[in-house]
């Protein structure tokens, strides 16, 4: 298959987290056509061993190939950190990837002392373990789950006392070991700031990549000259293999299709 400019990009998460990384996408690159797919069905993704998040990753990326996708985007830590060298290896297509920006953040913190909020499958990757070995060693890295929080978001339950519940649980660790920076290592989190902030306060800085991942997508497919040449607005595809409530919830848009597809 021949890739053109004017094929869509194709995403993929675990669920409707990577929505996220779909709008800063969107933003900055509005004429390009996409295609979504999430995984709901088998999220989360963080709880898997690193074989079943290659197999799903792959059942995933040969759906966005059938769909002539010119770019596939990883729009999760979890797939990332355990999936990316594995679909690089076996298709042609680029792949843009994203991985917590524990990089930048230990090159913004005075304290020395960053925190991630993370999936157990990206906080246990290979992929993490080295990133986190090449900082400076006078960093220290607070690590924690962010257990059940994916699971709630699925569920369309972003705002609810479950959630407060649960954030409070996993957040205390930080606010008591002085931490200045807080990086979001899983695409579903950017959606929980307001309530990380009201609990954390505004002294934190919160990392996320979204922006730095569209950027990257933008640039690849500069490189391989796969940049729609349309003047037109894009056309935007999303599918799920659950129910559409929690897609709906957080894209809040009524100018994009979303289906049932069984995958
Ligand atoms: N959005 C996924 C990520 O970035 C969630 C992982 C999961 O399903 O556990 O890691």
């Amino acid at each position: 298959m021949k890739l053109t400019q004017n094929n869509p990009i194709g995403i993929f998460d675990s669920g409707v987290g990577g929505t996220s990384i779909w709008k800063e996408i969107n933003q900055l690159l509005p004429n390009e056509d996409s295609i979504y797919l999430a995984d709901s069905k088998h999220a989360p993704y963080g709880q898997k061993t690193t074989t079943q998040i290659i197999d799903l990753s792959v059942k995933n990326t040969e759906y966005l190939l059938s769909k002539n996708c010119k770019i596939i985007v990883v729009a999760c830590n979890t797939a990332t950190t355990n999936a990316i060298q594995h679909l690089r290896a076996t298709y042609k297509v680029p792949f843009i990837g994203i991985e917590p920006a524990i990089k930048p953040a230990s090159l913004n913190t005075i304290t020395n002392t960053i925190g991630i909020l993370a999936t157990k499958g990206t906080l246990n990757s290979q992929l993490f373990a080295s990133t986190s070995n090449s900082l400076d060693n006078k960093v220290t890295i607070v690590e924690q789950i962010g257990e059940g929080l994916v699971e709630l978001i699925e569920s369309g339950k972003l705002v609810s006392d479950e959630m407060t519940t649960l954030l409070k649980k996993h957040l205390s660790k930080f606010s008591q070991l002085n931490i200045d920076n807080l990086v979001l290592g899983c695409t579903h989190y950017p959606y929980l700031i307001p309530q990380i902030k009201e609990i954390i306060g505004n002294d934190i800085a919160i990392i996320d990549s979204g922006f730095a991942v569209a950027k990257q997508t933008k640039r690849v497919l500069e490189d391989h000259n796969l940049l729609s040449n349309r003047l037109k607005t894009g056309i935007h595809q999303f599918y799920t293999n659950t129910e559409k409530n929690a897609l709906e919830l957080l894209l809040n848009r009524i100018d994009v299709s979303i289906k049932y597809l069984d995958f």
